[in-house]
């Protein structure tokens, strides 16, 4: 069973991140960071820089990878998940630029772009932390329901659902790209820890799919019960669908303060 925390809100979820994404620095200072984009962790990023800054801890050797980025955006895009990357977490964290890592979207080079994403995981020791957040449709990463739970690093179609989702972030709902390269739920499920975030009701169905589901390619999602070390940080509201609520805030009540999260 995945750990499942429920906090109040998104500030409370980014200081148990931090706490432990600072914690794994201090023990490891090229620690490898899976970096997700989307609006909910944008609070946990903001607790990390702000915990760095407190605690002047030397970030300068550790290293990142995003989960998953857009095919066919201009270079320098402001909503290409590089920028949005660069300017959410590399900049306020103070990271090393060049040790954080993008998929590359670029059209011309996208076929082989997934095994070198692969190649450079692999060469940097593996993910140490994942942060992952989760679409509507249960999506992790960009991997869309059906995505083989063995699946790397690849293009894929996004959905319909998830491209009107994204197209907030751009001027009309047309220039949301239609393609993406992302992880692949394998890639995700080789990281040491996954931490799954989510909040609000919009996410409370994908969050009991997940947690409570059948493991299914029908709900990505659910293959974080396939991963030995999982935590799922959620508010009330995405917490609202999980059947054994009960239990998990009980574990987590009696939870040993020295195993952190
Ligand atoms: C996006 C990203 C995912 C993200 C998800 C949820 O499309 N590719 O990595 O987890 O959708 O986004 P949000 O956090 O904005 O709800």
């Amino acid at each position: 069973m995945a750990e499942l925390v429920v906090v109040a809100d998104e500030h409370a979820a980014g200081a148990l991140v931090a706490d432990a994404i600072v914690s794994l620095i201090r023990r490891k200072p090229d620690a490898v960071l899976g970096l997700a984009t989307g609006s909910t962790p944008l609070a946990t990023y903001r607790a990390l820089a702000t915990r760095i800054g407190d605690d002047a801890i030397d970030v300068r050797g550790v290293r990142g990878f995003a989960l998953d980025e857009y095919v066919g955006l201009p270079a320098g895009h402001p909503e290409s998940y590089r920028a949005v990357i660069t300017r959410e977490v590399v900049e306020p964290l103070g990271l090393t630029p060049e040790l954080v890592r993008v998929p590359n979207g670029d059209p011309v080079t996208v076929e082989h772009a997934g095994a070198d994403y692969e190649a450079a995981i692999t060469a940097a020791g593996g993910v140490d932390l994942q942060i992952l957040g989760i679409g509507r449709t249960g999506h992790i990463g960009f991997n869309e329901p059906g995505s083989s739970l063995a699946s790397l690093t690849r293009v894929k179609t996004l959905t319909a659902p998830t491209r009107a989702d994204n197209a907030r972030f751009f001027e009309s709902p047309e220039d949301v790209p239609m393609h993406c390269i992302t992880q692949g739920i394998g890639t995700i499920l080789r990281a040491r820890h996954l931490v799954l975030l989510a909040f609000g009701e919009a996410k409370a169905q994908a969050i009991a799919a997940a947690v409570e589901g059948p493991v299914t390619a029908s709900q990505p999602g659910s293959a974080v019960q396939l991963h030995p070390h999982t935590t799922v940080i959620v508010d009330e509201a995405a917490a609202s669908k999980l059947e054994n609520l009960a239990y998990y805030r009980h574990a987590w009540d009696n939870k040993p303060a020295w195993q952190g999260i």
